[in-house]
């Protein structure tokens, strides 16, 4: 198997392109440029008890997470990420030769996580406006795929699936993973339908809008009688201390973090409106944190290495189906203003 493709940590971009890393201007991993509430930092440096193991099932942090979201702490699992969940789901869902539907261009961790336990991947291919597949994917589903992920807002493409769309593929009855790590930026959740359906998992994490990616902290909201069993067969200590007293201060700033995200979703527009200017690019609509968009044919490698000489970190996927695309993440109005003026000088040549 291919293993996942990473992006470059900022300790090797210094060294690589030569330049201090407070000068680097990271928009390649979809991170909140603001940082985490400064109740995580406060919390974290008068933690008194690091030499004591975590609390297993996480409890604090769940009930937490229960008047988040709204469901039952019983119906919530915490992970490693939300890439940790995603590798439960397969754990206990796949055994080797099992289908699971993966709607590309996607989210890589769905096919990774598929091909170390041995599923198979069946990829079926969004429009050229990035919706996915409906027929396809219940198709898929119907004829023994046992699970199907769609993220929604998707990663790179920015768009979200519809109520409806959602609704058809839980009509088949198999396990429908909605992937709403961009949910804070959306506003749009599945949740609801979780009262109705045995067969609806959703999937969330603090990467994105609580500034905490670096400490790893996702979950997944579940019928109760699943997330029983993927209490059962989780690692007992997969979430560190660190990681939950950093989940559970972010949910008691709220009024804080909501006010960075709304900061960076006016970002989002600016930065989309900058990116249209461009008569070479086209950005498509987004409602993460991160703007897809196409750069014509050939010329996406040559956009990205010109910026990254330039110290600005932007992603290319190196797959067929996007090689003519670019993804920015929203960063500060600075960080905008940087990749307009290297855009101006790169596309101009
Ligand atoms: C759609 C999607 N799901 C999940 C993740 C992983 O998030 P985490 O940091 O919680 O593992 C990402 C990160 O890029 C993502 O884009």
């Amino acid at each position: 198997m291919k293993p996942y493709s990473y992006i470059t940590p900022l300790e090797v971009m210094t060294e690589d392109a030569g330049i201090p890393i407070e000068r680097l201007i990271k928009l390649d991993g979809n991170e909140n440029p603001y940082g985490c509430s400064p109740r995580v930092k406060k919390a974290l440096s008068n933690y008194p008890y690091y030499h004591i193991y975590p609390d297993s099932e996480q409890r604090e942090l769940r009930r937490a997470l229960a008047d988040y979201v709204g469901i039952p702490a019983d119906q919530i699992v915490v992970g490693s990420g939300s890439d940790e969940i995603i590798d439960f789901i397969m754990r206990l869902f796949i055994d080797p030769g099992n289908g699971v539907v993966n709607c590309v261009p996607t989210f890589g961790m769905y096919h990774f996580s598929t091909e170390a336990w041995a599923g198979k991947i069946v990829s079926i291919p969004r429009d050229k406006g990035f919706a996915i597949d409906v027929r396809a994917v219940k198709k898929a589903l119907n004829e023994g795929a046992k699970v199907a992920f769609v993220a929604s807002p998707n990663n790179p493409s920015g768009n979200t699936t519809s109520r409806e769309d959602i609704l058809e593929l839980l009509g088949t009855g198999a396990i429908v993973v909605v992937d709403e790590a961009y949910y804070e930026f959306s506003g749009q959740t599945m949740v609801p339908l979780m009262a109705d359906h045995d067969n609806l998992i959703v999937l969330r994490t603090f990467s994105k809008w609580a500034g905490i990616a670096g400490l790893r902290v996702g979950y997944g909201i579940f019928p109760e009688n699943i997330a029983r069993h993927l209490m059962k067969i989780k690692p007992p200590y997969n979430v560190n201390v660190a990681a939950q007293i950093a989940a559970i201060e972010s949910l008691k700033d709220l009024d804080h973090l909501q006010q960075t995200i709304k900061v960076i979703i006016t970002e989002r527009q600016r930065l989309f409106t900058k990116l249209a200017g461009f008569s070479r690019l086209k950005p498509y609509p987004s409602d993460a944190n991160f703007i897809l968009c196409s750069a014509g044919s050939n010329q996406a490698t040559r956009i990205y290495q010109e910026l990254r000489r330039r110290g600005i970190l932007i992603r290319y996927f190196d797959t067929p189906l996007l090689k003519d695309y670019i993804r920015i993440s929203v960063g500060k109005p600075e960080h905008t203003d940087a990749v307009v003026a290297a855009l101006n000088e790169i596309l101009l040549k």
